[in-house]
Order: C-alpha cells, then sequence, then structure tokens
C-alpha cells in the first residue's frame, strides 16, 4: 500500500479536510499530538479498528484511546461522568490526560478489547484538534509506533514504523511532551493513576482535594491499563537501568562498561553526569532536575540507539518527582526485568 505523507502546521491546516476525509471513508491516518503520534480510525468503524491492531501487531487485550474534540462527542461514549471527572475535565482538556468511564453498550467491544469501560482523551494539539474538529467522529488512535517499540514523537519515527502500511501520516514536527498522556480510571474509589504521565498524581490530587493511588503491576489486586504489562517503549539493543544513589549509580556503569570492554555500549545519562562515563557513545537525556525534559528527549533518543553500532544500553536512573514518575516507568518498562539497584 502507498501511504501518503503531508506536512502540516498550525499556520496551514488546509490539508486536514482530506485526511479527515480519510478517516470518515475507514482509512488508518497517523497524527501529531502534544504526547506522542497517534494512529487514529473512527470509533464506529469495526473493520478499520481491527486493522490497527494488524497494522501495529498489537495484542487484542490491548484497548485504544478514543479521541475527542469537544465536549458533547463524550455523550456517544459513555452516560456516567461522575462530579470528579467533570473536576478533572475542567482542570487538564484539551490535554495529556486520558479518563477511563464506563462504556456505553452502542460503542464496539473491538475498541475496548471487551473491556465494559472506555479510555476517552481531547489533545491540545492544534492540528489533532482541527483533524478531530473536520471528521466529526471520534477518533480510537493508540501511539503510532509498531507495537513494542518507543512510540514516535516525530513525524520520521511512524514514517519509519508504519509507511506502506496506513493509508495517510501527517507529519507536524516533534510532539511537546514526548510521553504517552497519563491515564486515570475514574470508575475506581479512589480514582487509579493506570500510567503515570505530564499530568502528575500531585497536580490531579491538587484538584481532587483527595489522594489517587497509583497502579502498581499487573501481580497485584489492583485495576491496570491492559497495556502495561508488556514489554514496551524498547530499543532494539538489552537496555539496562541503574536506579539509586546518583553518584553510586554512576560508579556501577563504569564498573558495568569496564568488566566487558569488548562489548560495544552506549550510556544515556544526565546533563550533569554525562562527563563522568567512561565510554565512547554517551547520550545526554537533559537535566536531572528538568525531567519534562528528559521526557521530550527519551524515546527520540531511544530510538537513535537503533542507529548506533552498539550491542547493549545503560541508562542512569531518574528521579520520581513530579513528570519523573512516567519517565522512570517508561525507562522500566523499555528495560523489561533489567534494573540494577545500587545504594
Ligand atoms: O498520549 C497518548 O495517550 C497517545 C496519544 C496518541 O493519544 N495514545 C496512546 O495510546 O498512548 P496507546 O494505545 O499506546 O496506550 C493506551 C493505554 C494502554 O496502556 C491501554 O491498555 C490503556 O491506555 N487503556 C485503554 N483503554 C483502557 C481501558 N478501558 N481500561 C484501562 N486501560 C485502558
Ligand atoms: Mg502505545
Amino acid at each position: 500500500m502507498e501511504t501518503k505523507i503531508i506536512s502540516v502546521s498550525e499556520a496551514n491546516l488546509d490539508p486536514l479536510g482530506a485526511a479527515a476525509q480519510l478517516l470518515k471513508n475507514g482509512g488508518l491516518v497517523a497524527f501529531p499530538t502534544e504526547t506522542v503520534y497517534g494512529l487514529g480510525a473512527v470509533y464506529n468503524n469495526p473493520s478499520s479498528i481491527l486493522q490497527i491492531f494488524a497494522v501495529k501487531g498489537r495484542p487484542a487485550d490491548n484497548p485504544l484511546i478514543v479521541h475527542i474534540w469537544r465536549l458533547e462527542q463524550l455523550q456517544e461514549l459513555t452516560d456516567e461522568v461522575s462530579a470528579k471527572a467533570i473536576r478533572l475535565i475542567e482542570s487538564f482538556w484539551p490535554g495529556p490526560l486520558t479518563l477511563i468511564f464506563r462504556k456505553k453498550q452502542i460503542v464496539s467491544p473491538v475498541v475496548s478489547a471487551g473491556l465494559d469501560s472506555i479510555a476517552v482523551r481531547m489533545p491540545a494539539h492544534p492540528v489533532a484538534a482541527k483533524l478531530l474538529q473536520l471528521t466529526g467522529i471520534p477518533v480510537a488512535a493508540p501511539s503510532a509506533n509498531l507495537s513494542g517499540r518507543p512510540s514516535p514523537t516525530r513525524g520520521s519515527h511512524v514514517i519509519l514504523d508504519l509507511a506502506g502500511k496506513i493509508d495517510l501520516i501527517i507529519d507536524a514536527g516533534p510532539a511537546s511532551n514526548g510521553i504517552e498522556s497519563t491515564v486515570l480510571s475514574t470508575i475506581h474509589e479512589p480514582c487509579v493513576i493506570l500510567r503515570p504521565g505530564s499530568v502528575t498524581k500531585e497536580m490531579i490530587e491538587d484538584v481532587l482535594h483527595e489522594t489517587v493511588d497509583i497502579s502498581g503491576n499487573q501481580t497485584e489486586d489492583r485495576p491496570v491499563a491492559p497495556g502495561m504489562k508488556y514489554r514496551h517503549y524498547a530499543p532494539e539493543a538489552p537496555l539496562f537501568l541503574v536506579e539509586g544513589d546518583n553518584g553510586k549509580v554512576v560508579s556501577e556503569i563504569n564498573r558495568l562498561l569496564a568488566i566487558s570492554p569488548d562489548r560495544k555500549a552506549v550510556v544515556i545519562g544526565s546533563t550533569e553526569n554525562i562527563g563522568r562515563y567512561h565510554n565512547e557513545w554517551v547520550l545526554d537525556y537533559g537535566p536531572r532536575r528538568a525531567p519534562e525534559i528528559i521526557a521530550a528527549r527519551l524515546y527520540e533518543i531511544l530510538r537513535f540507539c537503533d542507529q548506533l553500532p552498539i550491542e547493549i544500553i545503560y541508562v542512569e536512573g531518574v528521579d520520581t518527582g513530579g513528570v519523573g514518575l512516567a519517565v522512570v516507568n517508561r525507562i522500566r518498562k523499555a528495560a523489561g526485568g533489567n534494573i540494577i539497584h545500587v545504594s
């Protein structure tokens, strides 16, 4: 299949008319959002939705997020919007917060992977908002990467993963946040963060005036986002995350580099520490004190590793405050079980 690629900017949204038409006809369109690029299809066309799963190689038990551009569209998807959900919507929509609601019967179980709940988000990116407005139908969209790969933060990442497999890729430059939205269940009491993101636990608690839970691993008896159980966000080479006391992390990575000098490695670490690693390849993920910057760069750096002649990746741990929690969550997933703790 030939994939059309178009560049769109906020100043020229004209090409979006044709993109919306493609979606309405059942096509698959990759589009930018402020978090990561999404791979969209109208939510009410089950065969297009199935096509999304096929193209990504996505496990069938992993539900999709439905994207809307105005609040009225929420009524198509759910008729249970709690007072708490309304407060969160008022504070964070449009933006990088996905809310889980009870699903209306008419919404196809293909979208929700058989669950009786539905994930909904109103993206803030002007290109996404305009595309959704012109389409007029809510758009189901997972991140526009092959399953297991880092989410795309640039049009070029989508082209690498999906060109030849979908109808259209809309390139609008780098995504500003760089990691996927926070996923929050409003149908649990208290609310539960199923996937941390740039709307942080602290920000949500400030609005709700109560403590919210954070979902642990799928092994615990707590609700989870089905997608979080898979190894994810991963570059090709094995990735080792080294966490713990900052100074000791640097020494531990240097020790690991020294014990297998023939194994070509890359180190990914903070601006403050990159000068302290003894290795040919050292990549700077940003300052320790600015996890938003690390979030914005992370996936691009992980994808860049695939272009390096290396066999192993060592990543310096990040502090978990604020958006740091989401960053650590993604790096841990990319590491699979390869987490080394030094103290
Ligand atoms: O920022 C984002 O959220 C991006 C952009 C494109 O909007 N989308 C995205 O979608 O990251 P995806 O499919 O890669 O991740 C959706 C996550 C998965 O972990 C999935 O299991 C979870 O949300 N999810 C979706 N529907 C759910 C539901 N009904 N209950 C619990 N978790 C759900
Ligand atoms: Mg994804």
